[in-house]
C-alpha cells in the first residue's frame, strides 16, 4: 500500500490524534571524537562531520483511539521517530501537529532518576507529565498496584531489574490518562504475564479514546493488537496500512526471501491433492549449503562429534520447495540432507518445533515415531535424505525448527550433529486463535 495514511476508518480527518508531514531527520556523524570539537571550533568554515540521514520523508496521521504499530529492523528510524514525536528530538525538516498530551515509554534507563526511589519516581514522572501533587497522590495506588513490585517502589530504582523497571515506567504512562500513549520496544522486558496485562490496559485505554503508538520486532503482536502498522526500512516507510500485510513484508525484509523465488518442484512429483510432495523430487534440489538457505538463523546452536553432518535442508508444500511461510491449515515438510562421515549402525534424526523465546511445543525422532524407518544404519560417505511430515496445529507466529542426528550405541545416545534453533519458520494464518497451538476447538451453545 503506497498511502500515506493508516486505514481510513471513516472518522473525521479532524480527528487526528497526530499527523506528520515529511518529516525527516539528519545526525551529524563525526568520524572521531575529537572532530566534533574541531567542527565547533572551525564553526561553518571546515565540515568534520558526515550526514546520515535517520529519517526521510515520513508522512501519516493516526486518528484517535487508534493502536498503531511500528515495525522494522535495528537501525531503521523507529526509535528517532518516537523521539522526534515525544519532542525529544527536533526534526530536521518536516512538520508535526500532536493533538493532546503525550506520555511516553522510550527505551529502558531514559524517564527515571536511578537515585530516587520508585515512589519518588512516580512523583517526579507525574509532575513532567503535567500532573498536580494531589493528581498523582490520588492515583498512587493503582500505579504500585498495577507495577506490582512489592516493597521496591521504596527502593531506589537503580536496584531495580529491567522487568521491575519497565513495569513501573509502564504503571506510571499508563496511569497518567494520556491523550498519546508512546511505546518503545518496554515491553519486551517484562515476563509473560505482565506483557499480557500491558495489551489488557492498551485495551481499556484505546477504548477511552487514546491513542496507542508501539514499536516492536513481534509481527505477531502488530497482527493481533494494532489498527494498522507502519514498517519503517533504511530511514523510509516502506509499507503502511493493514497489520498482517506489514508483518509479511517485515518477515520477507528479515530473511531475505523472495516469494516468486519459491522454486516450483516438477509438475509429475507432486501429489494429486497438492498437499506434499514426495521426497525424491526434493533429493535434487538438496544440493545446497545449510547455512545460506534464506530461513537459516546464523545464532544457531550447533554441536555434535560430526560423525553425521546435516548439510542442507528444505522446507516444502504444495509443489513448492525454499518456503519461508507456511500457512496455518497446511501440511508441509522439512526434508534435510545429512552426511555419513563414519559408518553408524543406528542413528536417529530428529526434529523440535519451538518459539523464539525457548518454549518447546512439539518434537519427534526416527526412533519413536509410529511408523519409525526400518534401517537405521548408514555407510562411511553415504548422504540421506531425511524426511519430517508435519501436520499443522500452529498458530499465527514465528517458530524455531531445531534439527539433530545421534547414533545410539550401547543404549547412550552420542549427538553426532544438533542444530538448535537453526531454521526460521513463519506460519500465517486468516484466523485470530491466541497461544501456541490450535486446538480447533468449537464453541457450541
Ligand atoms: N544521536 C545520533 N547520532 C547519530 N546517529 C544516530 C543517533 N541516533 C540514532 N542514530 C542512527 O540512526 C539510525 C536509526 O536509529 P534508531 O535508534 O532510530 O533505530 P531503530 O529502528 O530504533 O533500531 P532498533 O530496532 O535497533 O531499536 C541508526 O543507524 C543509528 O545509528
Ligand atoms: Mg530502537
Amino acid at each position: 500500500m503506497s498511502s500515506k495514511s493508516g486505514i481510513d476508518n471513516g472518522k473525521n480527518s479532524s480527528d487526528f490524534a497526530l499527523k506528520l508531514e515529511n518529516v525527516s531527520k539528519c545526525f551529524q556523524v563525526y568520524d572521531k571524537p575529537h572532530h566534533r570539537l574541531l567542527q565547533g571550533v572551525f564553526r561553518g568554515r571546515k565540515q568534520y562531520f558526515k550526514e546520515y540521514w535517520a529519517l526521510k520523508d515520513i508522512s501519516f496521521s493516526v486518528n484517535r483511539g487508534e493502536i498503531v504499530g511500528i515495525i522494522g529492523r535495528n537501525g531503521a528510524g523507529k526509535s528517532t521517530l518516537l523521539q522526534i514525536i515525544c519532542g525529544i528530538l527536533a526534526p530536521t525538516a518536516g512538520s508535526i501537529q500532536i493533538n493532546g498530551r503525550i506520555a511516553a515509554l522510550l527505551e529502558l534507563g531514559a524517564g527515571f532518576n536511578p537515585e530516587f526511589t520508585g515512589r519518588e519516581n512516580v512523583f517526579l514522572n507525574g509532575a513532567i507529565l503535567g500532573l498536580t501533587q494531589q493528581e498523582i497522590q490520588y492515583r498512587f495506588d493503582e500505579i504500585a498496584s498495577f507495577a506490582d513490585i512489592g516493597n521496591f517502589i521504596e527502593q531506589p530504582v537503580k536496584t531495580y531489574s529491567s522487568g521491575m523497571y519497565v513495569r513501573l515506567a509502564f504503571a506510571v504512562a499508563t496511569c497518567v490518562d494520556p491523550d498519546i500513549l508512546v511505546v518503545d520496544e518496554a515491553l519486551s522486558v517484562g515476563d509473560v504475564k505482565f506483557q499480557a496485562k500491558c495489551f489488557r490496559r492498551f485495551e481499556e485505554l484505546v477504548a477511552g479514546g487514546t491513542t496507542i503508538l508501539f514499536v516492536t520486532h513481534s509481527t505477531e503482536q502488530i497482527v493481533r493488537h494494532c489498527s494498522w502498522s507502519i514498517l519503517i526500512e533504511q530511514s523510509k516507510i516502506q509499507e503502511i496500512g493493514e497489520s498482517k500485510t506489514v508483518a509479511n513484508h517485515y518477515f520477507d525484509l528479515l530473511f531475505g526471501v523472495d516469494r516468486t523465488k519459491e522454486e516450483p518442484l516438477l509438475d509429475e512429483y507432486s501429489c494429486p491433492d497438492g498437499s506434499d510432495s514426495t521426497v525424491e523430487s526434493v533429493e535434487n534440489k538438496l544440493n545446497g549449503v545449510f547455512e545460506e538457505r534464506s530461513t537459516y538463523n546464523s545464532d544457531e546452536y550447533r554441536w555434535g562429534n560430526g560423525e553425521a553432518a546435516i548439510v542442507d535442508y528444505l522446507v516444502t508444500r504444495d509443489g513448492k520447495t525454499n518456503l519461508s511461510s507456511i500457512d496455518g491449515k497446511d501440511t508441509f515438510r522439512v526434508v534435510l540432507a545429512v552426511v555419513f562421515n563414519v559408518a553408524v549402525e543406528k542413528a536417529i534424526f530428529g526434529l523440535t518445533i519451538k518459539t523464539p523465546d525457548g518454549v518447546t511445543i512439539c518434537g519427534e525422532n526416527s526412533r519413536d515415531c509410529i511408523d519409525a524407518p526400518a534401517s537405521q544404519s548408514f555407510k562411511k560417505g553415504e548422504r540421506v535424505i531425511v524426511s519430517f511430515v508435519l501436520g499443522q496445529f500452529l498458530c499465527l507466529g514465528e517458530y524455531l525448527l531445531s534439527v539433530g542426528v545421534v547414533e545410539e550405541k550401547d543404549g547412550e545416545l552420542i549427538p553426532m550433529d544438533r542444530r538448535y534453533d537453526s531454521i526460521y519458520l513463519h506460519i500465517s494464518s486468516e484466523k485470530k486463535s491466541y497461544g501456541l497451538v490450535d486446538f480447533g476447538i468449537r464453541v457450541e451453545i
